[in-house]
């Protein structure tokens, strides 16, 4: 019997934790979308009465935030109904469920970084999908765990800290937005943070006050202007390139979907509750760099 599930194996998320996972020698079946469409959910539930886990963990979703702003059915798919077919399998066979929502849930008017109770808002489809993603799994399943993270980068997939790096190889100047601000997280300690709550839901030491929402995300906050500039200093003493930096507001960048201007998340009730936290922003990015520098 296979004791975790993992869908959505090939993105920047699913990716790391199905590496660690394997070297922390866990039990775990790893499936990508060709392996499983979490939207079909005969092949949800077909597969989740396959292999019985203990735990499924759902890093698959629909993350294209602008283009979900004219592909709205796909991203409710992807984003709502995928979580609903898990819940409904985990419950079904008396599965935990570890799901990931977003920051992009609020609509960012808040000075302050928001907690979990803080009243949600999205104000895009990803976000409005994502939020409904969230509903559903309540509705369904008690035994979740909901963790709402933010800025995502990794060494694999697409994401802010590739592309950067991509354009400095491009261009003498790159234009960036510095009236956003959020936190960066880093995919292989999200993962981290993740597998160690699976080890606990798996040797049962999970007690009722740990399900539920939690903000899990870097920690301390920056506008992407701030998080560009620290790719490039930190990048430039490994790489020895540095392009000039413009600072732009969100509406001089071209982009179909709205995002919030403050979306930094509060992640003390994680630490309270579970005792997990991950680390500095700035220190964590220095890490994937250096892991991306031994790789070039
Ligand atoms: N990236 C961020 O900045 C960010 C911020 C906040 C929250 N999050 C949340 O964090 C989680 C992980 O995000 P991520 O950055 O790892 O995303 P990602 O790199 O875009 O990976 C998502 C994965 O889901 C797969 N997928 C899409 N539709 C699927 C389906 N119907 N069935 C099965 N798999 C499907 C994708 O496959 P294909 O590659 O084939 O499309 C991709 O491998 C998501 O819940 C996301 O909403 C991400």
């Amino acid at each position: 019997m296979t004791r975790i599930l993992l869908t959505g194996a090939n993105g920047q998320l699913g990716y790391e934790v199905a590496r660690k996972g394997r070297e922390m020698g866990l039990d775990l079946a790893a499936l990508d979308r060709s392996q499983l469409d979490i939207t079909d959910r005969a092949a949800v539930a077909d597969v989740v009465q396959q292999i019985a886990p203990d735990l499924i963990i759902n890093t698959a979703a629909y993350t294209a935030v602008d283009r979900a702003e004219t592909d709205s059915q796909a991203a409710f798919a992807v984003n709502r109904d995928g979580p609903r077919n898990l819940a409904e399998a985990a419950q079904k066979h008396g599965s935990v469920l570890i799901h990931f929502s977003t920051d992009y849930v609020f609509d960012g008017s808040q000075p302050h970084a928001y907690v979990e109770q803080d009243e949600v808002g999205p104000i895009g489809v990803y976000g409005e999908s994502k939020e409904a993603g969230e509903a559903a799994i309540r509705a369904v399943t008690e035994r979740h765990l909901i963790l709402r993270t933010s800025w995502v980068y990794g060494v694999h997939g697409a994401n802010f800290v590739r592309t950067m790096l991509r354009l400095a190889q491009e261009r003498a100047h790159i234009r960036v937005v510095n009236d956003q601000s959020g936190c960066p997280t880093y995919a292989a300690d999200l993962a981290e943070v993740v597998l160690r709550l699976a080890e606990r839901v798996l040797n049962g030491q999970l007690q009722q006050d740990g399900y539920g929402t939690f903000h899990c995300a870097g920690q301390g906050q920056v506008t992407w202007h701030g998080f560009a500039d620290k790719i490039f200093q930190l990048a430039g003493e490994r790489f020895g390139k540095k392009p000039e930096l413009i600072a732009i507001p969100g509406s001089e960048f071209p982009s179909r979907a709205r995002r919030p201007a403050n979306s930094a998340l509060d992640c003390s009730k994680l630490a309270r509750v579970h005792g997990l936290a991950l680390r500095q922003w700035q220190e964590a990015l220095s890490d994937m760099l250096d892991h991306l520098d031994r790789n070039a």
